[in-house]
Formats: structure tokens, C-alpha cells, sequence
């Protein structure tokens, strides 16, 4: 039975950050379950910068389930928006409000259609993580307009949808354990750290580039795993040491180790992509500039003074240990990097604000 007074629609509209990995997912053990080879741990982003908002609603209008990202519909035949649609269904519960005139029973849901309205406010698919925050805040809104009462479980329904999703369902600091289960159980997201425990750090982020990846990250980690000895090396020997390492630079704050690991983890993702046949490029030159740059003052000071991180694309996710720092990053990047005509380093986001230098 549905019921709906007003306009016969019910409507949830919610908000995910993105998640910038540490350490690094890249490969899978299976591939429609989207199980990793490795943990990996990420730190999520302030909503109010990099982040996908969605719109959820149901009627018993709808004929068919439709998704419109960035105002464009596009097409939800693809199996991962159907894993998702389908796990939710299946753990759906009543919503029932006499005042409004609302009764869905759980088991209504698998007949009734959902459409879909979503919007980045950063570039989509430029190594951002745009499907991390865009599968974690459909999943979420669809957990509250269905009412999923098991919480617990909505990071292995993100991650069928995007691996790196099932981490922005948290805040703060967050592993992904892989888990050993078959069937996926135990490859769920676990907050290590809230965004509280170390509110000195400061993420700035230059956008190198806002055009869409060449090779989607699901294609070259698949081709990585395929071909590249140095990912296994990676995922069963170094990997694991790295994860405890970071998780304790994490729980005591420690900003040497946090960014000394999180630049080598970087370095050695980016070692995999060039020892995958063929090579995968994600950095450009001026991401090869951007490191330059900091590795030259690091060593100058002796001590990491920052850190960086380079995603499937060319975009520079730095990290600062205090604000005064970050400022003298900024200070550095805009001196090598003037915003001058035809230069493509064209904006920063630093910490709680934005500061956007257009490139003409
Ligand atoms: C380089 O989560 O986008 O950002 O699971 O195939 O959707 P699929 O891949 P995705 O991969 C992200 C890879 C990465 C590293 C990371 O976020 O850990």
C-alpha cells in the first residue's frame, strides 16, 4: 500500500564529502563485489568544499528509476547503480506517518521507483574522488527516505557502488578494512579518528587539471592488477606495515610520519600505474612540479613540512601540520606558480576557505 498526501511524492535530500586516500585501494580480489587487495585509509573532506548533494523521491507515479547527475540524466542500467538500488531495497523498512498521510510497508519498496537528482560542486571524474562522494550520499539518501534501520551495513552497499566510497560515509580518519569474507561482509568502512582528533591539520588542494580522466580508475587498477608485479609486492609486503604505521601516526598525531607515509604511498600508487602495461600517466607536468616544490623545501627544513597526494588524475591533495604553514605553502605555490594566462594550475582549496585563483 502507498499513501501520500500533497503532491504524491516523499523526498530526502543529503550531503557526502569526498575522501582523499593516505594510503591507497588500488586492485580488486573480485570485481562485482568491489572487494580490495589491500586496507586503505583516507581522510574525508569538509562538506562544505568538495562535495555531492542528491535528492531522492518516490512516487507512485514513477514508472522507471532515473538518475539526473549534474542536472543530465544519465543511464542506471549499469550494474553498480543496480547493486546499490537493490541491497537498499532489500533492507528497506515501513515509513509510515498518519499525519501526513504516509504508509510504505518494507516490502512495497521493491515495486515502487525512485528518481535520483545529483550534484557535485567540483569537477566530476578529474581525481577528486567524485564517485566516492557521489555513491556514499546515494546510498545514504536512500537509506533515509527507505528507512534502512541497519546502519552498520551501508559501507558494503557504498562500496558496491564505488570501493572508495564505503570511507566517506564517516568523517575524520577512516580505514576500509578488505575483510576475508567471500561474499564481502567484512570489507566495511571503520572510523579510526573524528574530524575533532587533529583539527590543526589542514588539507589544501590545487587543481591542476578539472578535465575528466583518461583511464578510469576501475579500468587501470584492473590492467595494474593484470599486469603489474610491483602491485603484488605492494599489497601483501608493504601495505600492511604501512597501515599500522599510519594508523599510529593518526592516533598520536604525529605529522613526520603521517606525512612522510602519506607522500611514499603516493609515490609508490603512482610506481604501480608506470609498472602496468601499458603505463598509466594520472600526474602531469605540473603535478611533477607541484612534488618538486615540496620535496625541495622538506629537505631544505630537514623535516616534512607538508605532504602530498596525487589520486587517479593530476590534482594535488596537500596536507599541512597548522595554518601558518598552510599559508606559506600557498605562498610558495602561487610564487612558482603564478596565475598567469595559460597556466593550468587554476584554483586551491585551502582548509575553511576557498581561494580561487581563475588562470585567465
Ligand atoms: C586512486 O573507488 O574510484 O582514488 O572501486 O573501481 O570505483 P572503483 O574505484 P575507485 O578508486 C579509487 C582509487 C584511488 C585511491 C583511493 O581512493 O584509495
Amino acid at each position: 500500500m502507498f499513501q501520500v498526501s500533497g503532491e504524491g511524492m516523499l523526498m530526502v535530500t543529503a550531503r557526502a564529502p569526498t575522501n582523499i586516500a593516505v594510503i591507497k585501494y588500488w586492485g580488486k580480489r573480485d570485481e562485482s563485489l568491489i572487494l580490495p587487495i589491500n586496507d586503505s585509509i583516507s581522510v574525508t573532506l569538509d562538506p562544505d568544499h568538495l562535495c555531492t548533494t542528491t535528492t531522492v523521491a518516490v512516487s507512485p507515479n514513477f514508472e522507471s528509476d532515473r538518475m539526473w547527475l549534474n542536472g543530465k540524466e544519465i543511464s542506471l542500467s549499469g550494474g553498480r547503480y543496480q547493486s546499490c538500488l537493490k541491497e537498499i531495497r532489500q533492507q528497506a523498512g515501513d515509513v509510515i506517518d498518519e499525519n501526513k498521510g504516509i504508509c510504505i510497508k518494507g516490502e512495497d519498496w521493491q515495486k515502487l521507483h525512485v528518481h535520483i537528482a545529483s550534484y557535485n560542486n567540483f569537477p566530476t571524474a578529474a581525481g577528486l574522488a567524485s564517485s566516492a562522494a557521489g555513491f556514499a550520499c546515494l546510498v545514504y539518501a536512500l537509506s533515509k527516505l527507505m528507512n534502512v534501520k541497519e546502519q552498520y551495513e551501508l559501507s558494503a552497499i557504498a562500496r558496491q557502488g564505488s570501493g572508495s566510497a564505503c570511507r566517506s560515509l564517516y568523517g575524520g580518519f577512516v580505514k576500509w578494512a578488505m575483510g576475508n569474507d567471500v561474499n564481502g561482509s567484512d570489507s566495511i568502512a571503520i572510523q579510526l579518528a573524528r574530524e575533532t582528533h587533529w583539527s590543526d591539520l589542514v588539507i589544501l588542494i590545487a587543481v591542476v587539471s578539472s578535465h575528466q580522466k583518461e583511464i578510469s580508475s576501475t579500468t587501470g587498477m584492473r590492467e595494474s592488477v593484470e599486469t603489474s608485479e610491483l602491485l603484488l609486492q605492494r599489497s601483501q609486503n608493504i601495505v600492511p606495515k604501512r597501515i599500522k604505521q599510519m594508523e599510529e601516526a593518526i592516533r598520536n598525531r604525529d605529522f613526520t610520519t603521517f606525512a612522510k607515509l602519506t607522500s611514499a604511498d603516493s609515490n609508490q600508487f603512482h610506481a604501480v600505474c608506470l609498472d602496468t602495461s601499458p603505463p598509466i600517466f594520472y600526474m602531469n607536468n605540473t603535478s611533477h612540479r607541484i612534488i618538486n616544490c615540496i620535496e625541495r623545501w622538506n629537505q631544505s627544513e630537514g623535516t616534512p613540512q607538508v605532504s602530498y597526494t596525487f589520486d587517479a588524475g593530476p590534482n594535488a591533495v596537500m596536507f599541512a601540520p597548522n595554518r601558518k604553514v598552510a599559508s606559506l605553502l600557498l605562498q610558495r605555490l602561487l610564487f612558482y606558480f603564478p596565475p598567469l594566462p595559460g597556466d593550468d594550475l587554476s584554483s586551491f582549496v585551502i582548509g575553511d576557505q576557498s581561494i580561487l585563483q581563475e588562470a585567465g
